[in-house]
């Protein structure tokens, strides 16, 4: 599918008037009074929040709102100080990040994690779960685990050559441009065939040669099936893929519904502007055109 076309929106998904909090026909998370202080500042503060399944929900909100400090709790990689929050069903209160993981909820960071000094293919190895080679008894039977190796080698190459990186398996992740590197994170959280994939702006830093290959990819995800929730700056970008958009402003969510509507609302632009009001929201993110510092 090209995103060059408007990409079809889900819709059906929430009840009832779009609304913070607001309740979803069939939600993937479920977040009930997460907060998280640092010091004396409140970093967030999400008293209820679900996102959608089998669609895009956008995060967005100015610098500091408390975005990827809300994926850090919902991930494992950090702890809120009250809260609780369910994942299909199950609660992931507690849980740490290697095993909301292998549970299917995978994420990406804002600034890449990819290891530099490992190459492209190692890296994708790195993203399987359930590596047989760990377990000390399945350790001791070599040819268990040469064939899991095979098997996850396999995988990583299909989704090397899915992200166009495959004739870069051998090098070093050090060596990739910014673009890249988002690619290579993106394509190593698709080693644990997850159900939902948390994406912490993927396009930032992107040179824009690597931005449409970029949206395509995450419009695919949804189109095999996957649930996405992505932060990202770029409103033209947010409105061309996002089903679903969740604003958030010093740790609330202070608006949600479609990106047809919700980047109106009144709450939303005073989140963004403060007194500017007259200003395009992306110019005062400063990203409505797409950088590509970081790339090469
Ligand atoms: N580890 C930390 N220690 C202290 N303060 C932190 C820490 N992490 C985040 N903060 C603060 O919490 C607030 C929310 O930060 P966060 O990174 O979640 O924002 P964000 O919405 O992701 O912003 P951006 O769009 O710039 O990435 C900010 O004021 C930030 O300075
Ligand atoms: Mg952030």
């Amino acid at each position: 599918m090209s995103s060059n076309q408007t990409p079809e929106k889900a819709t059906g998904l929430h009840i009832g008037t779009p609304a913070p909090g607001c309740k979803k026909t069939n939600p993937m998370l479920v977040i009930d009074h997460v907060k998280k202080s640092f010091g004396g500042l409140t970093a967030v503060d999400v008293e209820h929040l679900e996102i959608p399944t089998g669609a895009i929900t956008a995060l967005i909100g100015p610098n500091g709102a408390g975005k990827t400090t809300l994926f850090n709790l919902l991930t494992g990689f950090d702890s809120p100080d009250t809260g609780t929050w369910s994942f299909q069903g199950t609660s992931l209160s507690g849980v740490p990040s290697f095993k909301v993981a292998q549970m299917g909820q995978v994420r990406t960071f804002q600034l890449t994690k990819a290891l530099s000094l490992l190459t492209v293919l190692e890296n994708m190895k790195l993203g399987a779960k359930n590596q047989a080679g760990e377990g000390l008894l399945k350790s001791l039977i070599p040819s268990i685990w040469r064939k899991q190796d095979q098997e996850i080698e396999v995988k990583a190459m299909e989704l090397l050559k899915r992200f166009k990186l495959d004739t870069k398996k051998d090098d070093f992740a050090a060596s990739l441009s910014g673009g890249q590197r988002k690619l290579l994170e993106m394509a190593r959280a698709l080693m644990t065939d997850p159900v939902l994939v948390m994406l912490d702006e993927p396009m930032a830093g992107v040179n824009p040669a690597l931005t449409q290959s970029l949206l395509d990819h995450v419009l695919d995800l949804k189109n095999q099936g996957m649930t996405v929730l992505f932060v990202e700056h770029d409103m033209h970008m947010v409105r061309h893929i996002a089903d679903w958009v969740v604003v958030m402003a010093e740790g609330k969510v202070v608006a949600e519904g479609p990106p047809s509507t919700v980047m109106k609302e009144q709450a939303v632009i005073d989140a963004y502007l403060g007194a500017h009001q007259d200003t395009d929201l992306g110019v005062v993110t400063g990203r409505i055109t797409i950088v590509d510092e970081g790339d090469k």
